[in-house]
């Protein structure tokens, strides 16, 4: 396939979800390694396979399922993408990129997203939900920026601003939300690394030195594209595993304890994503929308 895709294309997808469902979304969630499960609650879902829809990449990643939900989520109405995919399957930044971009085409302005992440940050420990206050896109700050190539304007300007890529206001609902329901979220940066490979422990360093809290291998590309668009962003870390700066004999770092703790988190990360949607500003939402 290309490697861009075009307006049109993206409009073709966009199309086939608007026909297949009864909702019009206004609030996007795409759902991270482990973490599939919390669009159980999505009431009388319409689920779409994402192999039957155009355009879009599916997942090859045990733990991501491949299937959108529209529906119902504490009264607001979400399609919530279950499988997302990632760079290092080898699809290109436009693919991993296209749900963002239909989501907004859909009307989507709102856009929730979450990540299994390794923890960097000494204080962090396995289980922790992490806020992202800001990220370090390193495929993209080195060439694999998902707007690299035409700049349809339509979409949003040539060079876009990022100086605030996650959402202050949307963030204090997130820790008022989880302190609601017992519990402290942190709050850092997230190092996007192209993977599969986990890190080596000088690159875990480096990561460490350039401010990094937090690092794994999404959200970045589909937050660059969605703030392109104007979109207002919430990412939420799990932090399912301590990136081992210094490796003491027999230490690894496995995707199975990635899905593991994933599991152990979803109670926490539910309460935090429906206390979230509850207390969106609707007002502004139905405003962008209309
Ligand atoms: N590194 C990169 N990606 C990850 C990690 C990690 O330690 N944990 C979960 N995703």
């Amino acid at each position: 396939m290309a490697e861009f895709l075009t307006r049109i294309q993206v409009e073709g997808t966009a199309a086939i979800i608007r026909n297949r469902s009864r909702y019009q979304p206004t609030v996007g969630i795409i759902l991270g390694s482990g973490l599939n499960d919390v669009a159980n609650a999505v009431q009388n879902a319409d689920v779409i396979p994402t192999s039957q829809i155009p355009h879009w990449p599916t997942s090859t990643v045990p733990g991501h399922k491949g299937r959108l939900l529209l529906g119902r989520l504490e009264g607001k109405v979400v399609l919530v993408l279950q499988g997302r995919t990632h760079f290092y399957e080898g699809y290109n930044m436009d693919q991993i990129t296209l749900p963002v971009r239909v989501m907004h085409i859909l009307g989507i302005r709102t856009l929730i997203l979450t990540n299994a992440a390794g923890g960097i940050n000494p204080s962090f420990h396995t289980g922790d939900l992490m806020l992202i206050k800001d990220h370090i896109n390193l495929p993209g700050m080195a060439g694999a920026n998902p707007l690299r190539g035409p700049n349809d304007a339509s979409f949003g300007p040539r060079f876009p601003d990022m100086t605030e890529p996650y959402d202050a206001q949307l963030r204090q609902i997130a820790h008022d939300q989880a302190r609601a329901a017992g519990f402290e979220t942190r709050e850092g940066v997230y190092a996007f690394v192209a993977g599969p490979s986990f890190e080596t422990p000088a690159e875990l360093r480096y990561l460490h030195g350039i401010g990094a809290d937090a690092v794994g291998m999404s959200t970045a590309p589909e937050v660059v594209v969605a703030r392109h668009a104007g979109m207002r962003v919430l990412g939420i870390s799990t932090i399912t595993n301590m990136a081992k700066l210094h490796p003491e004999v027999g230490d690894v770092t496995s995707h199975e304890e990635v899905l593991e703790v994933g599991q152990q988190v979803l109670p926490r990360l539910t309460a935090l994503l429906h206390g979230v949607i509850r207390h969106l500003p609707t007002a502004v939402d139905e405003a962008e929308t209309a």
